[in-house]
C-alpha cells in the first residue's frame, strides 16, 4: 500500500493545475474550489457523509469524479470539468510528465494561462491548504523508490484507462497520436490489457493515510454509537491493510477488531485483539513514558470490557490498577474517568461486597459515604473544566437521590442541571442519556405522558447522536409502557422494528429478546392462558442471572404474578418475602421495595385474608407518597381500598378511590385503572346494601353508579385482554340489573358473558 500518493491525489494535481491556469468557467470556478479544498486536507472528519465521499473519492474507480465533475462546465463551451480533467490525465505520457506537473505546481509561485500572461488571482500560497497539499505530494513524490513510483505510475494507469473511450471520443487528434507513439515504443498506456493485470494495480489505489482516516472513522463510531462494523467496510479494511504488518496501521486496525469483537460477544477474541492493539501501539512508539500512558488507558479498556462481560471482581482489580497507574503519571482526566466508572459499577450492582470498591473513598481521603465521592468528583470536574464528567456525576447523584429515597424534586433539579450542562457545552453524545434519565424520573412522578415524550426525545431529536444503546433503551421503555395501557401488537411491533438496526449487536439482542417475552408473558398472564405464560417465564428466569437490574425486577414481578394467578399464594407469599429481604441490601432502589411490599398486602387479600395485609399496605403506601413515588402509591391505594371493602368500610373505600381515579387514569396504567373501577363499583354495591334504608332513593342510586362503575371497568379490562376480569364484571353486572328489575341488560351480560366463554 502506497503511503499518501495514489491515483485520485494525482487527478487532484491535475485539477489543481487546471483551476490554477484558468480552465474553470466563472460559475463552476468556486465549486471545483471547494471539491478540491474538502478532498485535499488530511483533517479527520467525523461526519458520515463527508467519509463516504471521500471513501468514494480515494476508491480505485473514477467514476465518482465523473459524476462530481461532469455537471461543472469549464470555459470552452460544450466540454464539463470531466472533459478537461481528462485532457489533463491524458496529456500525462509518462513517470516524467507526471514529475513535471508536480515539480512545475510546487516551484511556480504565480501561474500563467496559456497566452503567458500571470494570473495573480489564481496564487497558490505555500501555506493555504492547497498548497500544503502540493508540499506534501511533492515530498511523498521525491520521497518514492523507483519500484514504488513505478507502481504509482501503473496504477493510475489502471484508474485512467476505463476513460480513454470518453476521451477518445472528443480529443481524436490526440487519440490518434498516442496510438501511433504506443505502436512505435511499445509502452502499454491504453486499455485493452487483461482485465487481471488491472485488478492487481487496484491495490495501492488508496493509501495509508485513507485507511488510517476510516479506521479512525470506524472506532469512533463504534465508540461513539456502541454498533458493530458494517461488513462492506471490514471487507474494504482487510483488503487494503493486508499484511503491511509494519505500519501503524496494523494497530488501529486491532483497536477496531476489539470493538467489534466486544460489541457480537466474543469475549476471547476481544480480549486477544485489545492486547495486540497495546502491543502494537508499543512496538511503533518506542519509548518509556508513551509506555506508562498506554498503559493505563490499556487498564482502563480492560476494565469496561470486563464489566460488560459480568466479570465484576476482575473489572474492579483492573480498574484498581488503573487509578493507581493514572496518579503515578497524574493523568487527571484518566483518574476522575477511572472513578467515577467504580461510582457506576457500584451503582449497578449494589449487592457486590463492599471492599472491592475501597478505592473511591480512598481516593476520597474519607470513609465517607457515596455523597462524598460524589462531591468529590463534582469538585474535580469544576476544577478541571471536564464537563463530561460533571454531567454524567449529576445523573449519577440524580439516581442517587431517586434510589436511596431522597427528595424527588432534588433528583428532578440534577437531572436538569445535567442536561443544560449538555445544551451549554455542546455534550450531544450525552443528551440521549439524559433524556433517558428524565423519563425515568417522569414515570416515578406518575406522569406516564411526560415520560413517553422524554422518550422519544432520544431517538427523534437526538437520533444522530444516540448511541445503539441509548436507542434501544428507550425503545424497551416505550414498548413496555404500550404494552402497560394494552397495545400489545404495538408493544411487538416497536421491538421487532429494532432488529434490524442493531446488526448483530449481542448483547443488544439479548436485550431486545427479554424485553419481547416480558410483553408475551404479561399478555398470556393477562389472558389467564397459564400454560403459555409458564411457557415465558421459563424462558425469562434464566436472565436473572446476567441481566441487568432493571429487567431482574420485571421478571421477579412477573414470577410472582404468575404464582398469585395461579392460586398458589403460598408460593408467592414465599417468593415476595425472599425479594423483600434481598432488597434490603444498599444501594437497591427504594420504589422496587415499596412496590413489593404492596405486592405483599395484595396476595394476602388474594388469599382472603385482608386484614393481614392492612398494616403492610399502609406503611408502604404513605412511604410512598412521602417520597412521591406516585406508581407505588396508586397501586397501595387500590389495595387499601379492596381491604376497606373486607372490612365493610364502603363509604372510605369508595372515597378513597373516587379521590385517586382521575390520577391514575394518566398514569395510563390500564390494568390498575380496570382494578379501580371494579373496587369503587363494589364499595357501591356495600354501600347501598349495608348503609342505605332498602328502596330509598339514595340506594338505587348508589346501585345504578356500581352498574355504571363495573362497565367501565369491563372495557377496562377488555382493552388488557383480561379475559376473567370480563367475566366478573359480566357475572356482577347480571346479579345487578337482575336485582334492579332491569331484565334486559341482565340478558345482555348473560349473552356476552356465555360468548366470552364459548371463545375463550
Ligand atoms: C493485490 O491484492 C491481492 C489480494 O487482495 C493480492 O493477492 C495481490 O498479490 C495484490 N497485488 C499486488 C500487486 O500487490
Ligand atoms: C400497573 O398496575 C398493576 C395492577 O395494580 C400493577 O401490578 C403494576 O405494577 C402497575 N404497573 C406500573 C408500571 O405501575
Amino acid at each position: 500500500m502506497p503511503r499518501y500518493l495514489t491515483p485520485a491525489r494525482i487527478c487532484s494535481l491535475v485539477l489543481i493545475r487546471q483551476y490554477q491556469s484558468g480552465h474553470t468557467s466563472s460559475e463552476s470556478s468556486l465549486r471545483v474550489l471547494d471539491f478540491l479544498a474538502t478532498h485535499v486536507t488530511a483533517s479527520p472528519e467525523n461526519d458520515v457523509e463527508a467519509v463516504s465521499e471521500r471513501n468514494k473519492f480515494s476508491s480505485s474507480d473514477i467514476s465518482f469524479l465523473a459524476e462530481k465533475l461532469s455537471p461543472w462546465s469549464s470555459k470552452v463551451t460544450g466540454r464539463s470539468m470531466y472533459d478537461i480533467l481528462l485532457k489533463g490525465l491524458w496529456a500525462l505520457n509518462g513517470l516524467d510528465a507526471l514529475h513535471n506537473l508536480i515539480n512545475r505546481l510546487n516551484s511556480d509561485g504565480v501561474p500563467f494561462d496559456e497566452e503567458g500572461n500571470p494570473i495573480p488571482s489564481k496564487q497558490i500560497t505555500p501555506g493555504a491548504p492547497l498548497g500544503q497539499f502540493i508540499r506534501r505530494c511533492y515530498v511523498e513524490f521525491t520521497r518514492l523508490q523507483f519500484a514504488d513510483s513505478q507502481a504509482l505510475w501503473n496504477s493510475f494507469l489502471a484508474y485512467r484507462a476505463p476513460t480513454y473511450e470518453d476521451w477518445a471520443t472528443k480529443n481524436p487528434d490526440a487519440a490518434k497520436e498516442l496510438q501511433e507513439t504506443q505502436s512505435l515504443t511499445n509502452v502499454p498506456t491504453l486499455p485493452g490489457r487483461s482485465s487481471a493485470d488491472i485488478s492487481s494495480e487496484v491495490n495501492s489505489s488508496s493509501s495509508v493515510v485513507d485507511a488510517d482516516m476510516l479506521l479512525g472513522f470506524s472506532i469512533y463510531q463504534l465508540q461513539k454509537l456502541g454498533t458493530r462494523v458494517p461488513g462492506d467496510v471490514k471487507a474494504q479494511l482487510g483488503k487494503w491493510i493486508g499484511d503491511q504488518w509494519d505500519s501503524g496501521t496494523q494497530s488501529l486496525h486491532f483497536f477496531m477488531e476489539f470493538f467489534d469483537h466486544w460489541r457480537s460477544g466474543q469475549y476471547n477474541v476481544a480480549l486477544e485483539s485489545l492486547h495486540r492493539y497495546f502491543d502494537y501501539s508499543l512496538a511503533a512508539r518506542t519509548g518509556t513514558d508513551n509506555m506508562r500512558v498506554y498503559y493505563q488507558y490499556a487498564l482502563l479498556h480492560l476494565s469496561v470490557l470486563h464489566a460488560d462481560f459480568e466479570c465484576w471482581d476482575e473489572s474492579v482489580d483492573a480498574m484498581n490498577e488503573c487509578i493507581a497507574t493514572a496518579r503515578e503519571n497524574q493523568d487527571t482526566a484518566c483518574l476522575n474517568f477511572a472513578l467515577s466508572w467504580l461510582l457506576y459499577l457500584r451503582h449497578a450492582h449494589p449487592d457486590k461486597s463492599r471492599s472491592s470498591f475501597a478505592t473511591i473513598s480512598g481516593a476520597v481521603g474519607s470513609g465517607g459515604g457515596e455523597h462524598d465521592e460524589i462531591a468529590f468528583l463534582k469538585q474535580k470536574a469544576r476544577d478541571g473544566k471536564h464537563w463530561v464528567l460533571m454531567s454524567n456525576t449529576l445523573l449519577e447523584e440524580a439516581k442517587l437521590e431517586m434510589f436511596s429515597g431522597g427528595s424527588a424534586k432534588r433528583a428532578q433539579e440534577y437531572i436538569l442541571q445535567a442536561m443544560y450542562l449538555n445544551v451549554l457545552h455542546d455534550l450531544q453524545n450525552l443528551a440521549p442519556a439524559a433524556a433517558l434519565f428524565h423519563g425515568a424520573s417522569h414515570d416515578r412522578l406518575g406522569q406516564a405522558q411526560l415520560a413517553t415524550r422524554s422518550y422519544e426525545l432520544a431517538t427523534v431529536v437526538h437520533d444522530v447522536h444516540c448511541s445503539l444503546n441509548d436507542r434501544v433503551r428507550s425503545t424497551c421503555r416505550l414498548a413496555l409502557a404500550s404494552a402497560l395501557s394494552g397495545h400489545y401488537t404495538k408493544a411487538m411491533e416497536m421491538l421487532n422494528g429494532l432488529n434490524p438496526t442493531i446488526r448483530g449487536v449481542l448483547k443488544l439482542e439479548q436485550r431486545i429478546q427479554a424485553f419481547a417475552t416480558i410483553v408475551q408473558l404479561r399478555r398470556q398472564l393477562n389472558r389467564g392462558d397459564l400454560e403459555a405464560a409458564s411457557y415465558y417465564l421459563n424462558q425469562l428466569r434464566p436472565l436473572r442471572s446476567f441481566s441487568d437490574p432493571e429487567i431482574v425486577f420485571e421478571v421477579n414481578l412477573l414470577e410472582i404474578e404468575f404464582f398469585i394467578k395461579q392460586g398458589s399464594f403460598e408460593e408467592a407469599l414465599t417468593k415476595v418475602s425472599e425479594r423483600i429481604r434481598e432488597s434490603k441490601g444498599r444501594g437497591t432502589d427504594i420504589a422496587q421495595r415499596l412496590h413489593l411490599l404492596v405486592l405483599k398486602s395484595r396476595i394476602y387479600v388474594a388469599g382472603g385474608q385482608a386484614v393481614k395485609g392492612f398494616a403492610v399496605a399502609l406503611r408502604a403506601t404513605s412511604t410512598a407518597e412521602r417520597h412521591l413515588l406516585i406508581p407505588v402509591l396508586h397501586d397501595g391505594l387500590a389495595v387499601l381500598a379492596r381491604i376497606l371493602i373486607d372490612l365493610a368500610e364502603y363509604a372510605t373505600a369508595r372515597d378513597l378511590i373516587e379521590a385517586t381515579l382521575p390520577q391514575v387514569l394518566e398514569s395510563k396504567n390500564v390494568t390498575l385503572t380496570a382494578k379501580m373501577f371494579v373496587t369503587m363499583g363494589e364499595a357501591c354495591v356495600g354501600f347501598a346494601g349495608y348503609c342505605c334504608d332498602a328502596g330509598s332513593a339514595e340506594h338505587t342510586r348508589s346501585m345504578r353508579r356500581a352498574l355504571e362503575l363495573i362497565e367501565r371497568g369491563r372495557i377496562a379490562y377488555q382493552r388488557t385482554e383480561d379475559i376473567s376480569g370480563m367475566l366478573d364484571c359480566l357475572l356482577m353486572k347480571s346479579k345487578i340489573a337482575n336485582w334492579g328489575g332491569d331484565e334486559t341488560t341482565a340478558a345482555q351480560a348473560d349473552e356476552m358473558y356465555m360468548q366470552l366463554l364459548a371463545d375463550r
